[in-house]
């Protein structure tokens, strides 16, 4: 059977969804949105690029690769990046020697992504513009999918359900997903972090994350974030099973650590850093650590 690469080296350029190789480049990603307008508006404020390059981005980043580290086959793997963005874990995976595919539907994150492919001289085996819950990739075809901002962007049960079921028809038997989520408490703990909580605006925004986990943004300040679904980590675990998924793992990726005082003292101390990272992992499975921590992973395989 054509592997995905050879499928796309044998593909013309199909429709307005427009699959974006390296070379020879061929750019034409599609002028209407696939996602809300206040998501699409969010992603032309802030810097996807630049998110996790420091301070508790960082944190974040190193946390998460150390978990797919953990948890990835060796290379040379095929991974699909759903919801890559500028391409901040597929660069460093196709470093590795994997094979990746990057898929989001922000065009801008994608001329991202090939502009820092090309600065730093990694090929991605793909870049293409899509949609969680509907992937123009074969059944069977991935040993790995990342959905890093999906499902917390898909504000509908039902619409995070079909992009699980996506994954695991792409994927190949034991194939594993990584899927984060944004914890129900993120931002009422961001928000004594870093001082939001005197905006009576923002307030309004926890009190309805906390009620429900429906994040809305009226007052557009960037960084209140947009149109999102916090999970709390049982809801994670649950959708993954009701997708069909089996050895569900939540994980807490950052732990209380984020929103601490001192963290930026201790983070920028490597003698702290380092035991802080090796702290962060001893309890990233921990029950009643996960709700503190920012983000969630789960990763669950596909068993039959
Ligand atoms: C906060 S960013 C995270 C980017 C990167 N994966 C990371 O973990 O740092 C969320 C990403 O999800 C993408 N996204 C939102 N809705 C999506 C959907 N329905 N399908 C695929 N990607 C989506 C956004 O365009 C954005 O790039």
């Amino acid at each position: 059977m054509m592997s995905y690469s050879e499928l796309l080296r044998n593909l013309s350029i199909a429709s307005d969804l427009v699959v974006v190789r390296q070379t020879p480049v061929v750019r034409r990603e599609r002028r209407m949105s696939l996602i809300s307008k206040e998501i699409e508006a969010h992603y032309q404020q802030v810097s996807e690029a630049e998110r996790l390059l420091d301070g508790v981005g960082e944190v974040e980043r190193l946390r998460t690769q150390a978990i797919l580290a953990r948890h990835l086959p060796p290379p040379p793997a095929v991974i699909f990046d759903v919801g890559g963005a500028a391409g901040v874990y597929a660069l460093p995976l196709a470093q590795q020697g994997y094979e990746v595919h990057l898929i989001d539907p922000v065009a801008l994150h994608l001329e991202q992504a090939r502009a820092r492919a090309s600065k730093s001289w990694v090929e991605l085996a793909s870049i293409a513009q899509g949609d969680a819950r509907r992937l123009d990739i074969p059944d069977d075809s991935a040993d790995a999918v990342l959905l890093f901002g999906p499902l917390y962007h898909l504000i509908d049960r039902a619409d995070r359900l079909q992009a699980l079921r996506e994954v695991r028809r792409v994927l190949k038997p034991r194939g594993v997903l990584f899927a984060a989520a944004i914890s129900r408490f993120a931002s009422l703990m961001d928000g004594l972090a870093r001082g939001f909580f005197a905006d009576p605006g923002f307030r309004g925004l926890v009190a309805a994350d906390l009620t429900s986990g429906q994040h809305r943004n009226p007052t557009n300040h960037p960084q209140y974030f947009t149109t999102a679904y916090f999970h709390r980590p049982e809801d994670l675990a649950a959708e993954a099973r009701d997708a069909g998924f089996d050895d569900v793992q939540v994980l807490a990726v950052e732990g209380p650590a984020w929103s601490a005082g001192q963290f930026l003292a201790t983070w920028n101390d490597p003698a702290q850093r380092e035991s802080l990272m090796q702290f962060l992992a001893s309890i990233e499975r921990e029950p009643s650590i996960l709700g503190a921590s920012a983000h969630l992973v789960a990763v669950a395989h596909r068993t039959d």
